[in-house]
């Protein structure tokens, strides 16, 4: 006989009561409590019964033999770059990002890419027809791929025990729900209990499965982490919605290397992979602008050359406005502390506005130098001249400080035809450089750039 019982659980982390709390035990989050009705009946004690399958046994290392390497192939350069390099069969993807960033239209593009293969692409939130609009939308001629508009988990599971693909897709995790549970699609249980007969599924059948996951309202995968802990894989899909671009990151991945970053542009027809940035990210007629710098950063392992803009006016109101898009603000104060102290600028009287350009948010503290010179440059109402570009982190005192992975931003300033760039002097140390075509200008101090640059 199924017993009904209500719990408790905390929206965070999924820890469960049975009376009602302000703050959660566990986690320590407050207001992050759930009521939810759960049923026990006697089968859903395994969700084996599910997937169905066979018990496993205990084998030696070596008597594992690994198939496993054999990736995938999802012929989208950046998104098997993010994976890191392929899908591995048998792995649990979780895709997350904030609605009509344009997860599903990635998902699916990339099933029908996949034309060598069979992909199941399972949706709970549009008909068979919406999709089929979509699809023809992106790509018109003809690829294909199998589609199913269903939510209840346990129909998915007949469908693909028959189907048998070789790519599960579940567009979205929210959206689907299992009988086991009682609570309604999307609640705490029902994300969990889905996510843990998919994570079966995938294990003993071999087929990778993508999960789509939406985000709440502070940027985290809705449910509780335990999903991040279950799938193998977190990739999280970015952006600002009114901007054209699009970052991919992995955020956790079992099988590769976090700092890869895939970066697409929506189209009318789609999301078309930019496998080089920095030319998009640079705007053509910059000479002779005031506030404007190039960074030389690295996003990911990923070189990218951005375009730092700022503006600086005298503060109207007592207290000065300083806002920045893009990048850190906190940071954006001290580098404006250090120009107060080394470039006599009074920030006391000064409104500043930084934005980086094309809606990115960079992290690399290699940026600190562009953005210094460019908020110098539209106090001082001098340009700097549009083939110069800068990188470098900067200290307290004023120094600049080395940064990482200098051989890749200098070729990749050099690959775009930039004329030169300011490193840290202490980077150029037992560098082999010379060949370079770019002049590489070596500076220590915030002074010694600021003197090169605006020749005082
Ligand atoms: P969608 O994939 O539905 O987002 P999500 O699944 O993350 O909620 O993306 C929807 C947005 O993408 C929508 O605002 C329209 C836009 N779009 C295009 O600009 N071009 C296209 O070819 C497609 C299919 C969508
Ligand atoms: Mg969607």
């Amino acid at each position: 006989m199924a017993k009904t019982k209500t719990v408790f659980i905390c929206n965070n982390c999924g820890y469960e009561a049975s009376k009602w709390f302000g703050k959660c035990n566990a986690c320590g989050t407050w207001n992050s409590c759930v009521e939810e009705t759960v049923v026990k009946s006697p089968a859903s004690a395994s969700s084996n019964t599910l997937v169905g399958g066979t018990q496993a046994q205990p084998l030696k290392l070596s008597e594992i033999n690994i198939d496993a390497e054999k990736r995938i192939d999802l012929h989208c350069t950046e998104l098997n770059r993010v994976l890191g390099g392929g899908l591995v069969p048998g792995s649990i993807v979780l895709l997350g990002g904030e609605p009509g960033i344009g997860k599903s239209t990635l998902i699916l593009q990339s099933a029908l890419e996949l034309n060598d293969r069979k992909v199941l692409y399972v949706s709970g939130e549009e008909s068979g027809s919406q999709i089929k609009m979509r699809a023809q939308r992106i790509r018109p001629n003809g690829s294909d791929c199998y589609i199913l508009s269903e939510t209840s988990l346990e129909r998915i599971f007949e469908q693909a025990n028959i189907l048998k693909p070789e790519i599960l897709i579940i567009d979205s995790i929210q959206t689907i729900a299992t009988d086991m549970v009682e609570s309604s699609p999307g609640s705490i249980s029902q994300v969990r209990e889905c996510a843990a007969a998919l994570l079966k599924y995938a294990k003993q059948s071999g087929t990778p499965v993508i999960l789509v996951g939406h985000i709440t309202k502070d940027g985290s995968i809705a449910g509780p982490k335990i999903l991040e802990h279950i799938v193998d894989t977190v990739l999280q899909f970015e952006g600002d919605q009114h901007h054209l671009y699009r970052i991919l990151r992995a955020i956790k991945n079992r099988f590769g290397n976090t700092s890869e970053l895939g970066i697409f542009e929506m189209t009318q027809t789609g999301l078309r992979e930019v496998s080089n940035p920095s030319e998009l990210l640079l705007n053509e007629q910059l000479d002779g602008m005031c506030g404007v710098s190039i960074a030389a950063a690295v996003e990911g392992i990923r070189p990218l050359l951005i375009e730092v803009q700022a503006l600086t006016g005298s503060a109207v109101y007592g207290t000065p406005q300083r806002s920045s898009t893009g990048y850190d603000s906190r940071r954006m104060n001290m580098l404006l502390a250090v120009l107060e102290k080394k470039a006599g600028f009074k920030i006391g009287q000064k409104d500043v506005f930084l934005n980086i350009a094309g809606g990115l948010r960079i992290s690399d503290t290699a940026t600190d130098l562009a953005v210094i010179t460019a908020i110098l440059s539209s106090s001082l109402d001098i340009p700097i001249p549009s083939n110069i570009c800068l990188a470098g982190e900067i200290g307290l005192s004023g120094e600049i400080r080395p940064v990482s992975r200098i051989e890749r931003r200098i070729s990749e300033a050099e690959k775009l035809g930039f004329r030169q760039i300011i490193v840290p002097a202490q980077n150029l140390k037992g560098v082999g450089l010379h060949k370079a075509k770019i002049e590489i200008k070596a500076a220590s101090r915030v002074e010694e750039a600021f003197k090169h640059i605006f020749g005082k």
